[in-house]
């Protein structure tokens, strides 16, 4: 695997399909898999590794979010990644950025109006990362589902020419979203946060036995998380498609949920089909590699 600083330097080593994983690093099976996705489909995978100050709206937050390059460059290696892009902010950001990116109308729910400046941010180094290194696909995590539907949005009224492909969520044995944050729970916060991923289940469940109603899969959700000491952000039933808040489950959609456990704020899914088939994920069958034991 080379590791690379700049665009042209990246770019120049593209051969043949190139598969692009965007990651902000402290990797864990989830990002795997979409370097195993993008491997499948590509001659060449890059992999990018950058912390975006511009889509933390928070600057303790940026402070916090956990780093480690090294352990980050071998896993991405035993994954099959050819091309490491890992560039300092001087090559993304030379200067402060007077051209940004706005997607208007998907960004108006859920992370949108809690996260102010946090789409923009994203979008706008996500323009810079698919214009600097022109991969012909980019693969994003479903966790992240509403990102996953602004960047789709993104690369269409831009006509840029790049497949955007969401890879799975992977969870843990026990049911618990992989993410980088997951290393700041405690043992008990950890405990309380299960109640998210149970409370997703227990509504693909009802959505695969029939229940439609938007409310009513909200409010499983609601009901789990509410056994916990979990401070509850949202759980709403979004329209795939536009991320517009959904009565009836009638069309592609998926049932997020935010909320913090501790200091740490979580993020989870399903995604749902019009005739309640569920995607929930995938399971591992060990403790991730997130807590040191890669291999
Ligand atoms: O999902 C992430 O890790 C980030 O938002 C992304 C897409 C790499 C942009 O910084």
């Amino acid at each position: 695997m080379r590791v690379v600083g700049t665009f042209a330097g990246a770019r120049s080593l593209r051969a043949g399909i190139t598969g692009l994983v965007p990651t902000m690093g402290y990797l864990h099976e989830g990002h795997l898999s979409l370097v195993g996705i993008a491997r499948e489909r590509s001659d060449t995978v890059m992999a990018s590794l950058f912390v975006n100050p511009l889509q933390f709206d928070d600057p303790s937050d940026l402070d916090r979010y956990p780093r480690d390059f090294d352990r980050d460059a071998a896993l991405l290696e035993l994954a099959g990644c050819d091309v490491l892009f890992a560039p300092p902010a001087a090559e993304v950001y030379p200067a402060p950025p007077l051209a940004r990116v706005v997607v208007s109308g998907l960004t108006d729910t859920m992370e949108g109006p809690r996260r102010p400046g946090h789409f923009d941010g994203v979008v706008t180094v996500v323009a810079k990362l698919l214009g600097g290194l022109q991969p012909d696909l980019a693969v994003f995590g479903r966790k992240d589902a509403q990102q996953l539907v602004v960047v789709a949005r993104l690369a269409a009224d831009l006509s840029m020419p790049v497949e955007v492909i969401g890879g799975p969520t992977i969870r843990e044995a026990d049911g618990l979203a992989l993410s980088s944050r997951n290393v700041f729970l405690s043992g008990e916060e950890r405990r309380a946060a299960l109640g998210i991923s149970r409370g997703l289940m227990a509504a693909a469940d009802a959505a695969e036995a029939g229940e439609r109603s938007g409310a009513a899969l909200e409010g499983l959700v609601i009901e789990e998380m509410s056994r916990q000491a979990l401070d509850i952000e949202y759980a709403e039933l979004a329209d795939a498609a536009d991320t517009a808040r959904l009565l009836v489950l009638d069309r592609p959609a998926f049932l997020a949920v935010a909320a913090g456990s501790g200091r740490t704020r979580l993020i989870d899914n399903v995604w749902l089909k019009p005739d309640g088939t569920a995607d929930r994920g995938a399971r591992l069958g060990r403790p991730s590699v997130l807590y040191g034991g890669g291999d």
